[in-house]
């Protein structure tokens, strides 16, 4: 070993099995200091178990190693030893715990923290968050719970604690471990993340980041490392390879054209209508739905479209009126509006049910207590959703905690589309989904749409919204801005609609 090796990971010959589940299979790969390497591969092909496996979480099979700059590195790790060896993490569920402070969160995970930080003064744990985060360059605040905070926001927080903090003896973090950071990031705090992994790899930090965001690859990345089933196919600079280059990559042979979205039903009934709905930040919205169609709604932090998710999950209103089928309705959930929320593992899935279990609750609520409760019926209808969403494994009785980040969002999908609804609200729906993923589920929203669903996408991915939206409004000051036809807007366009829309088409409804 050299005095000073250059930093960086070396892992050799990883395997990881679950049950009949080969999760990582001979994996071999580097990681090295001052260098992106973009993670990349389908849902479930085995990212997240790599960086479990680096983090201590799971055990890999004999004969597997670990080299973290230059020194090996015995295996299973934990999670207090990659610490020390200068290793920081970001997980794909945060790891934050929802009802202590932004300064706590921070605390917790780092030396000073973890068994001290009921002996440290509140003060100084408050001085470090905000030193943490101007190191990051964001300034929340420290004493938020983190249950308080948007989405984009508890990702910087564990952004904050994964980067923010210096190495005990003030060297820069050797390995910076990032498992799809952009997915619950809006477009602002996407550059922040994206300021934080440059201003890394200059000073010599060997940076992985998990996406699904082949854009951000583009973008971001020096080398691509791509597995699938949990082999890695692909170990390589990233060149000057293009978006629809990686897509091919990460799907393989399975990558299949994609169908044109049907057409409309155009003067098909109303199904939603909000009149004049006033909340904090809607100042009197209309707003209407019509069956068979999607209808995107787009703004930026503040206009409106946060409000608008949550009156349609339920949340009462100030003043105006919410129509469901031309009747006023007392509960929106009671008349068939159901809402697939951005952050399924709040409120989108039980964890600790199996897929069947999820799907099943949600046809209990549409048959009422006149259902029989048959296992077996259960067992077909979630077997027809893994069919169509093509939710893997395959297994109706697997636990949803032990699907991948990509297949829960699938199955909190299909658990809103088994209860029938008349209106179904996405908030984010392809947020963490590969790119096949992506596809089975637009395809999902096109066969309903087909069938006269009625839905609201609310989105904060422009790529999202112009595919599967037949029109999109664009919030501002909590009513609509401009309102356009499918088509009608390109990013660009979107782009700039959203900074000022009255630059655009002005709209009604
Ligand atoms: N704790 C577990 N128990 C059983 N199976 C598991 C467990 N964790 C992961 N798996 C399985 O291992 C495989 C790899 O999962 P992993 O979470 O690594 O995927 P991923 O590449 O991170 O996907 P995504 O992009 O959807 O997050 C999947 O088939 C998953 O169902
Ligand atoms: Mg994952």
């Amino acid at each position: 070993m050299s005095a000073n090796p250059a930093p960086g990971i070396a892992l050799d010959n990883w395997s990881v099995r679950f049950g009949a589940t080969t999760a990582l299979d001979q994996v071999s790969t580097e990681f090295p200091g001052g260098t992106v390497t973009a993670l990349l591969g389908e849902n479930g092909s085995g990212k997240s178990t790599l960086i479990k496996v680096l983090s201590g979480l799971y055990t890999p099979s004999r004969g597997a190693t670990l080299t973290v700059t230059g020194a090996a590195h015995a295996l299973p790790t934990t999670g207090e030893r990659i610490a020390s060896a200068g290793i920081r993490f970001l997980h794909q569920d945060l790891g934050l715990v929802g009802s202590m402070t932004v300064a706590e969160n921070i605390a917790l995970g780092n030396r000073y923290g973890t068994a001290v930080l009921g002996r440290i003064r509140p003060s100084t744990v408050v001085r470090r968050a905000r030193e943490a985060m101007s190191i990051i360059g964001v300034d929340l605040d420290p004493d938020a719970s983190i249950d308080s905070l948007h989405p984009s926001q508890r990702t910087l927080c564990a952004l904050a604690r994964a980067y923010g903090q210096p190495l005990a003896d003030g060297e820069a973090v050797h390995a910076l471990i990032l498992d799809e950071p952009s997915a619950t990031l809006d477009p602002v705090d996407t550059h922040v993340l994206h300021r934080v992994v440059r201003r890394a790899a200059a000073s010599g930090t060997a940076v992985v980041v998990v996406t699904h965001r082949l854009d951000e690859v583009v973008s971001l990345a020096d080398r691509i490392v791509v597995l699938r089933h949990g082999r890695l196919v692909e170990d390589a600079p990233l060149g000057n390879r293009s978006v629809s280059d990686l897509a091919a990559v990460v799907l393989g042979a399975a990558a299949a054209a994609r169908r044109p979205n049907p057409t409309p039903l155009s003067h098909s009934e109303v199904r939603l209508r909000l009149t004049g709905v006033v909340t904090d930040s809607l100042a009197g919205l209309d707003l209407d739905v019509r069956a068979g169609e999607v209808v995107g709604v787009a703004g930026l932090l503040g206009d409106g479209t946060e409000d608008l998710s949550a009156v349609l999950a339920g949340r009462t209103i100030r003043s105006g009126s919410i129509l469901v089928e031309d009747k006023p309705a007392k509960s929106l959930v009671h008349a068939g509006v159901v809402t697939v929320p951005a952050d399924r593992r709040r409120a989108g899935v039980v964890p600790a049910l199996s897929v069947a279990e999820n799907i099943a609750l949600a046809s209990h609520r549409k048959l009422g207590l006149l259902r029989r409760i048959d296992p077996r019926v259960d067992d077909r209808e979630a077997r027809t959703w893994i069919a169509a969403l093509d939710i893997r494994p395959a297994d109706p009785s697997a636990p949803v905690a032990s699907l991948s980040g990509g297949n829960q969002q699938k199955v909190s999908l299909a658990k809103a589309l088994a209860s029938s609804p008349r209106v179904l609200v996405l908030n984010e729906p392809t947020q963490g989904v590969d790119v096949g993923a992506r596809r089975d589920i637009s395809d999902a929203i096109d066969a309903a749409t087909g069938d006269g669903l009625a839905v609201v996408l609310i989105t904060s991915d422009h790529e999202e919204l112009l595919e599967l939206s037949d029109r999109i409004l664009v919030l501002h000051r909590g009513v609509v801005g401009a309102s356009f036809a499918r088509g009608e807007l390109t990013g660009a366009s979107l782009l700039e609609a959203l900074s000022d829309p009255t630059l655009s088409k002005e709209g009604t409804r």
